[in-house]
């Protein structure tokens, strides 16, 4: 399997889940500060107030990237850090700190990609009627535009939002996430909101005559449990819902047919003009890719009436998910052929799998996460054979950290983080993927 040398070896993280500080220097809350401070929201109680102390620990975390060998890391600024109260004065202490991180990457050789939204939006906003109110698209380009200006000379690569679907799924119809509601008539609203607010970002980059923004969507290939018209359909509403949703307006210029049978009454009729602007060219997509969906028709499952079956024999995770690396090669040659030839990173990869809360020796042993990692690389490796235009890899995660509802129950990290005394310390997978990756050189 051969990877050009110009492949791009990284890993991500998302501000809310390992900063910590949410208040620091000037900060204001974001939906997030406020879902978990809400009753019975989060495992535990758990709240992102320590996280992995990133906001104090960047410095040595980048050592950490570095003598791993990583050219890049992927990192998601905090919106409500540089702007308070969602929009307004901008908070000069909010960009010092990612500036200083940037900074820090470019000295140890990394080079940063910044996701602008990754889930925790100003509460202000939320107050404001947030995803919902269609202003947001202002809001939101106004805030890139001052990120850009502040950081573009550092950073890399900008992708707009982190996987909007999850946003309005998990947001706006099942309420598992920030900031918790659960309604139809909101979540095809959102969804739009989303779109449009990452057309605009993308308007307002090109200003500064740049080419590499780009937005990041999880994708989860759908395959029938049976052959049965009944699951034939449920997995094309399931793979309309979750997969096409985004990607079609952004490339399409429409949703996907199926839309208006999943929402019923509570899909709106959107104005034409909003497609141009959702289609804004962008320079890549990031795909997150985790696991499969072998689907079945489940008429009680908003709103794609589909639901997963458990496969005999396959291993799951922590988080129930299938491990199913064949997968991403398929799902990298079905991006190709239905949206066409364009650079794609992997933006997140990983798995949830049991480590002790404390690391008892110089290297914790994760041996299924090793696996996870051998079998992705490897189905990534096949993909760029099939010639898809994969130009980088970010394995999700660099450190264990807050799996938003799930608090700290769900290990995703290369690298353990014991989050009573936050030592960190590398799992054999972190060793594993330094020499992969040197082995490359
Ligand atoms: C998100 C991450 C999350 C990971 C594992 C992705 O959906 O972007 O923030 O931690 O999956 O659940």
């Amino acid at each position: 399997m051969t990877f050009p040398r110009s492949f791009v070896w990284g890993a991500a993280t998302a501000a809310h889940q390992i900063e910590g500080s949410p208040f620091a220097d000037g900060a204001g809350p974001s939906i997030w500060t406020r879902f978990s401070r809400t009753p019975g929201r989060m495992t535990n109680g758990d709240t992102g107030d320590v996280a992995c102390d990133h906001y104090h620990r960047y410095r040595d975390d980048v050592a950490l990237m570095k003598s791993l060998g990583l050219g890049a890391y992927r990192f998601s600024i905090s919106w409500s850090r540089l702007f308070p109260n969602g929009t307004g004065e901008l908070n000069p202490h909010g960009v010092d700190f990612y500036r200083r991180l940037v900074d820090a990457l470019r000295e140890a050789g990394i080079r940063p990609m910044a996701t602008l939204y990754h889930w925790d939006l100003p509460a202000a906003l939320d107050d404001r009627g947030g995803w919902l109110n269609r202003d947001v698209a202002d809001w939101f380009a106004d805030y890139a535009s001052a990120a850009f200006r502040a950081l573009d000379d550092g950073v890399e690569w900008w992708a707009t939002l982190n996987e909007p679907w999850v946003v309005t799924d998990g947001g706006y119809l099942h309420g598992g996430l920030a900031p918790g509601h659960s309604n139809l008539f909101e979540a095809p609203i959102a969804s739009h909101n989303l779109l449009r607010a990452h057309g605009r970002a993308v308007q307002a980059y090109r200003a500064l005559g740049k080419h590499a923004i780009g937005i990041v969507v999880n994708l989860e290939p759908k395959v029938p449990a049976s052959n049965s018209d009944a699951d034939l359909d449920a997995t094309r509403r399931a793979d309309a819902y979750m997969n096409r949703q985004y990607l079609d307006p952004m490339f399409r210029r429409a949703y996907p047919e199926e839309m208006p049978d999943l929402f019923g009454a509570a899909w709106p009729q959107f104005p034409v003009a909003d497609f141009d602007e959702i289609a804004a060219p962008v320079d890549f997509v990031g795909i997150n890719y985790y696991k499969r969906g072998m689907t079945r028709r489940d008429p009680h499952q908003w709103v794609e009436r589909a639901s997963l079956v458990r496969v005999p024999g396959s291993i799951y995770t922590e988080t129930d998910w299938e491990v199913h690396a064949p997968a991403l090669t398929d799902l990298l040659l079905w991006f190709r052929e239905r949206y066409g030839a364009m650079p794609v990173y992997i933006t997140e990869n990983g798995a949830a799998f049991y480590d002790p809360p404390a690391a008892f020796a110089d290297v914790v042993e994760d041996p299924l996460r090793v696996h996870y990692l051998r079998e992705h690389l490897a189905a990534l490796g096949r993909a760029l054979d099939a010639g898809v235009d994969v130009r980088g890899y970010f394995v999700w995660s660099l450190l264990d950290n807050l799996e938003w509802s799930h608090g700290y129950t769900k290990r995703f990290g290369i690298v353990h983080v014991d989050f009573a005394t936050q030592k960190r310390t590398m799992k054999r997978s972190a060793l594993v993927y330094r020499d992969f990756i040197a082995s490359l050189k």
